[in-house]
């Protein structure tokens, strides 16, 4: 019995780390091509394209992966019964900001596909720094567990 939980247990991880890596590659890649986006003509035929793989990464990789990640997430805490512990508690905080950082691509992925620029190519540039951030704290936290 125990080796079935701990088989279920590791399934589940592999599960977490394949999908943290597919939604982590997604989000460093769409705010790329929101920068490439806002180098092509209004209206132009590579525009259009643009909207095309924009819409496409979000369906299919960036959003399945991010639900993917959370419920396996949260099945490992309830496996372990690491809810209680102060690590998980400041992982998920960050998990947090970074769905929310999620939803904001979606909206500028909207905006953008109705023909509106609110950013600079730098201004995205500097968000697109935010992903590699939280992973870094996000990796400590779960590996270290400092606390
Ligand atoms: C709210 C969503 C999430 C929850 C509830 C969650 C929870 C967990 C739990 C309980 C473990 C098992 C830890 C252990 O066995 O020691 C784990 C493993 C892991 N998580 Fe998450 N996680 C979430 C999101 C993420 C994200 C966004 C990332 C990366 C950016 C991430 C990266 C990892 C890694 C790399 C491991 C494997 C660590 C190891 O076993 O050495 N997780 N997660």
């Amino acid at each position: 019995m125990e080796s079935a939980l701990t088989l279920t247990y590791a399934w589940l991880k592999a599960g977490h780390v394949i999908f943290v890596i597919f939604w982590i590659a997604g989000m460093f890649m769409l705010p790329r091509y929101y920068v490439y986006h806002q180098e092509s003509a209004p209206g132009s035929e590579e525009e259009k394209r643009w909207i095309d793989r924009e819409a496409k990464l979000r369906h299919i990789i960036i959003t399945p992966s991010m639900i993917l990640v959370w419920v396996l997430g949260l099945a490992l805490a309830w496996t372990s019964g690491a809810y209680t512990e102060g690590w998980l508690h400041a992982k998920v905080a960050l998990v947090l900001v970074l769905s929310a950082y999620h939803g904001w691509l979606i909206g500028y992925g909207r905006k953008l596909a109705k023909g509106e620029r609110p950013l600079s190519g730098k201004a995205l540039r500097i968000m697109n720094e935010l992903p590699g951030l939280a992973t870094v704290l996000i990796v400590i936290l779960v590996i270290v567990k400092p606390f």
